[in-house]
């Protein structure tokens, strides 16, 4: 950690700060999340699950982060993953022990509500099974068995962390939900005891790590420490604002955040959405600048766009400004955090969709419906690209001219400054604008890791 400061803004009150996607997931949100921790003493996920993957680069050594929050790689910052938060224990007892091997030691540093629900094998049987009910109609999920947990803690019958510590009560839950998959899965006689018992025999090491989220976070607030929110997948995934019914299960937008976790609004000093410099989606659903040619497998190539979690292909497109203009709205952002601005190193030109056109009327606002989001064609204008590198720029004034216009282009019509520009994976190669950090983060983003 370098601890470059950046000037500081007038609040001296600690504040906390949300860092979401405001695309389609994917933005690079770990980078981000890893590169601000120096100034929180505890970063919280509130929502999804082991379907994220945030990829940090410390040092060029690689870590994904499907639960744990993104904060983990700094000794001494706590951790927490929230209520909203949907656990595999399997995935994470897996990923503690991979930190592990890497030196990295969670105890005393990683929490979890004793409200999260758990993830159990028959959800991610239950995933698969009706992805291949809706045939044509899938969503293209991660398979993880996400929604299937979800759909379990509207209905009222999931399991939560806390039941763990009532065997006798837990194994009535396991029964009637393992029953109650048989007779929904043809030809399926799973049984209970074996779910049962590795269940408990895994409670033996995540009840340890169970604590009423909500009180730890508020008595940390109130004690003057600061917090930094982690949403995982990105806005347009979202199961209220997204494009659905192609989403995934949970509120990945701000207000997940006070849900997720307990916590009111006013905890929220500052929303930064991390933005893509192009955009892209894994899974079905409309995109509606999708590029199916070339430029398509060029922005793939050069960005290594393949799923963190799945390995699957991203499809890739153009910045489409009427989504990260409806993602600045709906979670109310401060600041952008621009990623991956060197994948368009050497390209002539570099589109940017400004609005849409759709049924003969031009729409400068996301359509709420994704019938007539998927009859939208792209309305472009067009920029020039730029020649010399961006690849590891550290100072605004570094860029050439033309990536600097495109990046104030963006500002412009996503109406949001970037405080924020990565220039590559590595926590260095980063761009903080100090301006725009003192505008509109005030004290809350002060130095950064290195
Ligand atoms: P699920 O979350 O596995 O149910 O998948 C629902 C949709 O969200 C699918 O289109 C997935 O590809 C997408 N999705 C889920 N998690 C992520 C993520 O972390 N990044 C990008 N897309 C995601």
């Amino acid at each position: 950690m370098d601890g470059r400061t950046i000037a500081p803004g007038q609040t001296t009150t600690p504040m906390n700060l949300a860092v979401l996607g405001a695309q389609w997931g994917d933005e690079g949100k770990g980078k981000v999340v890893d590169l601000l921790t120096p100034n929180f003493d505890i970063v919280a996920r509130y929502q999804g699950g082991h379907n994220a993957g945030h990829t940090v680069y410390v040092n060029g050594r690689k870590f994904v982060l499907r639960l744990i929050p993104s904060g983990m790689l700094h000794p001494g910052v706590t951790c927490v993953i929230g209520n909203g938060v949907v656990v595999d224990p399997t995935a994470l007892f897996a990923e503690i022990d991979e930190l592990a091997h890497a030196g990295i030691d969670v105890t005393n540093r990683l929490f979890v509500s004793d409200k999260a629900h758990l993830i159990l094998p028959y959800h991610r049987d239950l995933d698969l099974l009706s992805e291949a009910r809706r045939g044509e109609r899938k969503i293209g999920t991660t398979s993880r068995g996400i929604g299937p947990a979800y759909e379990d803690k509207i209905a009222r019958r999931g399991i939560r962390v806390g039941d763990l510590a009532d065997p006798a009560g837990l194994e009535k839950n396991i029964r009637d939900n393992v029953n109650a998959r048989n007779r929904l899965v043809h030809d399926s006689t799973m049984e209970v005891e074996p779910v049962l018992a590795t269940l408990l025999d895994q409670a033996r090491r995540l009840l340890p790590l169970a604590r009423d989220v909500s009180l730890m976070l508020n008595d940390a607030m109130r004690a003057g420490r600061r917090i930094m929110f982690e949403g995982a997948q990105g806005t347009l995934l979202d199961i209220d604002h997204g494009t659905y019914p192609y989403v995934t299960s949970s509120n990945a937008t701000i207000g997940g955040a006070c849900t997720g976790l307990g916590v009111g609004p006013r905890a929220i000093g500052a929303v930064v959405g991390v933005v893509k410099a192009y955009t892209t989606r894994v899974g079905e659903g409309p995109l509606p600048t999708e590029l199916s040619d070339d430029m398509g497998q060029r922005l793939r190539d050069s960005g290594n766009e393949y799923g963190a979690v799945t390995g699957r292909p991203r499809r890739c497109g153009w910045y489409d400004a009427v989504a990260v203009r409806y993602g600045a709205r709906i979670n109310g952002l401060d600041a952008l955090a621009l990623t991956k601005l060197d994948v368009l190193d050497g390209l002539e030109r570099i589109d940017i969709c400004t609005s849409y056109r759709c049924g003969g009327k031009t729409l400068t606002e996301f359509p709420s419906d994704v019938a007539q989001l998927a009859a939208c064609e792209p309305v472009y204008e067009s920029m020039p690209g730029w020649t010399s590198p961006t690849k590891g720029a550290r100072r605004y004034d570094e860029l050439p001219e033309a990536a600097r216009r495109y990046v104030a282009r963006l500002e412009e019509i996503s109406g949001v400054p970037a405080a924020i520009i990565s220039t590559g994976s590595d926590r260095g190669e980063t761009i903080l604008r100090q301006d725009v950090i003192a505008a509109k983060l005030g004290s809350l983003v002060l130095k950064t890791g290195d």
